[in-house]
């Protein structure tokens, strides 16, 4: 009888140290653990090379290396980073007011960092440098920069810095396209005179799609970069920044970049 009534008392002195063991360990790693919920990260993948899809439905695209890297412990941030990356494809145009919603938690997706979009979102430091540029017929030798622009016909994607720019050139007529291939076929078919949109992933276009008779103007028209966007006050944002700055620095960025472009990266501005 008495040896039973010690056993219980054992027991119960087990179970409990087992309960304080579970409490430290919570407080040690909150259910806010950044590992037990995915970043939900807006893409729209239409833009090579940075995010499209392959005929299997696959991401692929430097940004999309760019933001797995992010996460990866192979980049050695995962304790700084340390969120696994769940992608969700959205229409670009939609991008802004989503990450405002803060339906998600990031968007990565070749999005210009410009003062108008602070406004209403943040962006993580520059991850890429770029600039929009013209593209037209082969055989057009008319057009060749900005002045040369006005009164014609000109595609840009909704909702980009290309559109934005297409509105200053005097007396254009702009017609507006959702996904980026589609204003190239359009300038094939004659139906417009120029396309403005960014200058890499145009060039990369005519390279290695269907896109053969464009070309790309010279002379850049804008110089731009890249950020990752996230809604204002997000407490991922410092990670993330934590993040591209390890891997500009642990030689990955110069990895996925030369993947991509075949090229030296350039310099970045850290802000
Ligand atoms: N850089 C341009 C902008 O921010 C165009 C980006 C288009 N990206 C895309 N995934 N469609 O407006």
């Amino acid at each position: 009888m008495v040896k039973l009534v010690n056993f219980k008392w054992q027991q119960l002195i087990l179970s409990l140290s087992c309960l304080l063991l579970i409490i430290a360990c919570q407080s040690l790693y909150p259910a806010t653990n950044p590992d037990a919920k995915p970043l939900k990260v807006a893409t729209d993948p239409t833009f090579v090379p940075f995010e499209f899809q392959t005929a299997d439905g696959k991401l692929k695209g430097f940004d999309i290396d760019l933001m797995n890297a992010l996460a990866s412990p192979a980049a050695s941030i995962a304790k700084v980073a340390g969120f696994a990356v769940q992608f969700e494809s959205l229409p670009f145009d939609g991008m802004i007011s989503t990450l405002q919603a803060k339906r998600v938690d990031a968007a990565i997706s070749g999005i210009t960092i410009t003062a108008e979009r602070l406004k209403t979102i943040a962006f993580s430091r520059p991850y890429f440098k770029a600039g929009l540029a013209i593209a037209v017929r082969e055989d057009n030798q008319n057009i060749k920069d900005f002045n040369s622009l006005k009164g014609k016909k000109i595609a840009v994607q909704i909702g980009s810095t290309g559109a934005d720019f297409a509105k200053t050139i005097p007396n254009a007529k702009i017609s507006t396209f959702n996904s980026g291939p589609e204003f190239f076929q359009d300038l094939l078919n004659g139906n417009v005179d120029a396309v403005i949109s960014d200058a890499f992933a145009t060039l990369y276009a005519i390279k290695n799609g269907k896109f053969k008779g464009i070309r790309v103007v010279a002379d850049l028209l804008t110089e731009e970069y890249y950020g990752i966007a996230t809604p204002k006050d997000s407490p991922h944002l410092d990670a993330i920044n934590k993040g591209i700055a390890a891997l500009l620095s642990n030689g990955t960025y110069k990895q996925i970049y030369q993947k991509w472009f075949d090229a030296e990266p350039p310099q970045l501005p850290d802000s």
